[in-house]
């Protein structure tokens, strides 16, 4: 039960105790309209393997509809919709777009291991909200929203167009979203100099942002060789074979390891190799036979490679000679390869050479911030707009929160969401009024 306090009661209390400490209380963010918006959306479960789109779509199209934006679904596989928002700018010149990236679903979750139901949102005294999504990165879409509807507000509006855009399936490698979307005649038309997407949450007042990511190789290694009785030896078994690459393959992975313990490299500046499946053997219903040695083996690995020149052609090379040679009866192919047809994984220019790193740069610094720059490890969607030519740097506006990201008990503190917005309000502030002619992206390679 609450007391209803008098207004001006209230009011001398929050001038004599509260000026500038508590500004906001936990009752205020409960109320919070910002909040409650983003609270709604981390309860829609749109979570892997079964996303539900459909309901996200129906929020955040109501939501649109608020702020005025009209809204375009393309659907380039059934069930995956990608939906758009555009705010129009105001020049009469072809100035290129902008385009505030975020993508609606979320991993997986182990609810037991959770303090609050993943999908509830529950808020706690301090203002920290619990759900799965509430970092990576439903909080970086509504973000945007609530800039954008401060923006409206103030009666501000864009030169150049700005695109908010919701994808589906970026924890699924994006196939059916921005794979299907960054060589399509819709995002051409879109006419985009720059994406914002997902970055790092950050600890200080350095913003990370992602300017890069290593590509990401699924490989695969098959072995075939000669079947024979579990009790004798004989020369050039599909398990053996595969046992000469795992010792190549694990070399190798020692020195990358190497590398970054003695210091001389960081985490993001190596090649990555991770087993992640080992299959062979005759199956039966107990088990596998115990008496036959298989004729085939497989292996796959988790591979990531810096964007440096020439790592992926020396990479490529070994696979071929030593990983998986047809000498040894061998083969080798990529479930997921992620880079351009050539090869080049293109990085984003992180100095002021870039105006829209420039102005990035420029929008944080309103709030004493920096940014730093870094290769991320893992992909993101970002990869598919630098593969399509165009500019894309990953910010999260966030500071002050642990990095829960795929972890139990994701978090997100609602006043630091609060603060997240004011920032992204001047960012996209800088980008909508900034009607110089910009660059893309530019590839290392
Ligand atoms: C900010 O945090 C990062 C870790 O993300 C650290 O490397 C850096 O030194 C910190 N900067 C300051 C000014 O504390
Ligand atoms: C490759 O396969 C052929 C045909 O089964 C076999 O004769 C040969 O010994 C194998 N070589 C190796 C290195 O496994
Ligand atoms: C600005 O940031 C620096 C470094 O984090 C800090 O030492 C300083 O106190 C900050 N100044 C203001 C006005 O917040
Ligand atoms: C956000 O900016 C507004 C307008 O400048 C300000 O009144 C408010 O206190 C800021 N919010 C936070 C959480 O910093
Ligand atoms: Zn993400």
């Amino acid at each position: 039960m609450k007391l209803r306090r008098d207004a001006s009661f209230g009011f001398l209390l929050l001038l004599c105790f509260c000026w500038e400490v508590c500004a906001i209380g936990p009752e205020d963010l409960e109320r919070n309209p910002a909040v409650q918006r983003f609270r709604t959306y981390l309860r829609i479960p749109t979570v892997q393997p079964e996303p539900d789109y459909a309901q996200a779509i129906e929020y955040l199209t109501g939501q649109a509809k608020e702020l005025g934006l009209p809204t375009k679904i393309f659907e380039f596989v059934p069930k995956k919709p990608i939906l758009l928002m555009t705010w129009k700018g105001s020049s009469k010149e072809k100035l290129q777009s902008v385009i505030l990236n975020s993508h609606m679903d979320v991993v997986e979750v182990e609810e037991d291991k959770w303090k609050y139901p993943p999908f509830e949102a529950h808020m706690d005294e301090e203002g920290n909200i619990y759900a799965r999504g509430s970092q990576d990165m439903k909080v970086v879409g509504m973000m945007y929203l609530e800039a954008i509807r401060i923006l409206k507000a103030e009666g501000w509006a864009p030169v150049r167009d700005i695109h908010v855009l919701w994808v589906p399936d970026e924890e699924v490698a994006g196939i059916d979203g921005w794979g299907k979307f960054y060589s399509s005649k819709e995002f051409e038309e879109l006419n985009a100099a720059i994406v914002l997407d997902e970055g790092h949450i950050s600890y200080n007042n350095t913003y990370i942002v992602n300017n890069g990511e290593k590509a990401m190789w699924w490989l695969v290694i098959q072995g075939t060789g000669e079947t024979g009785h579990g009790s004798i030896y004989f020369d050039n078994s599909a398990s053996e074979n595969m046992f000469k690459s795992l010792a190549s393959i694990n070399a190798f992975r020692d020195s990358q390891v190497a590398l970054v313990s003695s210091g001389e490299r960081l985490p993001e500046e190596v090649v990555v190799v991770n087993s992640v499946y080992l299959k062979s053997g005759s199956p039966t219903p107990e088990g596998y036979t115990m008496n036959i040695q298989p004729s085939v083996v497989e292996a796959g690995f988790d591979v990531r490679v810096p964007p440096v020149e020439g790592l992926g052609p020396f990479l490529t090379k070994r696979i071929a000679e030593e990983w998986a040679p047809k000498s040894r009866n061998m083969t080798f192919y990529f479930k997921v390869k992620t880079e351009t047809q050539t090869g080049e994984i293109p990085i984003t220019t992180a100095d002021d050479t870039n105006p829209w790193w420039y102005l990035l740069r420029t929008a944080v610094s309103k709030f004493n911030a920096t940014l730093s720059p870094q290769i991320a490890n893992g992909a993101s969607d970002s990869r598919y707009a630098r593969m399509g030519g165009v500019n894309a740097l990953g910010i999260t506006t966030i500071q002050n929160v642990p990095f829960l990201i795929h972890s139990h008990n994701e978090v997100m503190n609602g006043y630091e969401f609060l603060k997240g917005i004011n920032v992204t309000t001047e960012i996209v502030r800088l980008y909508g009024s900034f009607s110089g002619s910009p660059q893309t992206s530019r590839s290392v390679l």
